[in-house]
């Protein structure tokens, strides 16, 4: 494991070194574009957590295996929340929530993410009015992610969340979204199903230590 992160570093640099940094670019997701997600810093951290109700934090390194991992699931699915629309609501998911994501990358960052108590990549924590709320600590699955999120959502604005939420599989660029508004369509396909393609994994044990 080491020297397979050790390896993935020093190709990652050399490939980083060679070639100018490119700024985000936004994506689109179900044909809405999604802007970059935010790149936290400490400068940014605490204020962010103070200024949202939910914050999301993936914790990473930009090389570890089990962070590139975990990387389409996270970017994939703060792509489905930001154009969700909350059931009965004019107002965005973000706006409705007043939920926010974003990551940190705790190589540039070591000794701030370890006084938070992060030394393990990635792990993601869910915070609720600046405190602890949960945390999802290594490469999990979509199922997971949203799962966590969705029980922090339902406990703030009970009744909000669809029956059947349709989750999309990491890297996916949309979801019948459609199939999750309606609770007539009780058919809809269950979490196993809706990703088939996803790997087995193992609990607890994707994920790198320094
Ligand atoms: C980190 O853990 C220590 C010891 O358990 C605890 O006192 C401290 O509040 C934690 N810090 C954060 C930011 O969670
Ligand atoms: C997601 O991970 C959990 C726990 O590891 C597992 O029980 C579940 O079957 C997985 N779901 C999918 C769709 O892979």
């Amino acid at each position: 494991m080491k020297v397979a992160a050790l390896f993935a570093l020093l190709g990652a640099s050399a490939l980083v070194s060679g070639k100018p940094k490119k700024e985000p670019e936004p994506t689109t997701f179900n044909g809405v574009e999604v802007p970059p997600m935010t790149d936290l810093t400490p400068a940014t951290y605490d204020d962010w957590l103070k200024s949202h109700t939910f914050v999301m934090v993936k914790h990473h390194s930009p090389y570890c295996p089990f962070c590139l991992d975990f990387a389409p699931t996270y970017q994939t699915a703060y792509e489905f929340y930001h154009t969700s629309t909350p059931k009965g609501s004019e107002e965005s998911f973000s706006d409705f929530y007043d939920f926010k994501f974003g990551s940190i990358n705790c190589i540039a960052y070591y000794d701030f993410c370890s006084e938070r108590n992060v030394t393990t990549w990635p792990t993601t924590v869910l915070y609720r009015n600046g405190k602890f709320l949960d945390k999802v600590r290594g490469a999990k699955n979509m199922t997971i992610v949203t799962g966590t999120i969705e029980k922090a959502l339902e406990e703030v604005k009970p009744g909000s969340r669809p029956a059947n939420l349709v989750i999309p599989k990491a890297g996916d660029d949309h979801v019948d979204s459609a199939a999750s508004a309606s609770t007539e369509k009780t058919e809809t396909a269950p979490a196993e199903e809706a990703a088939p393609k996803e790997k087995t994994e193992k609990e607890d044990t994707k994920e790198d230590t320094p």
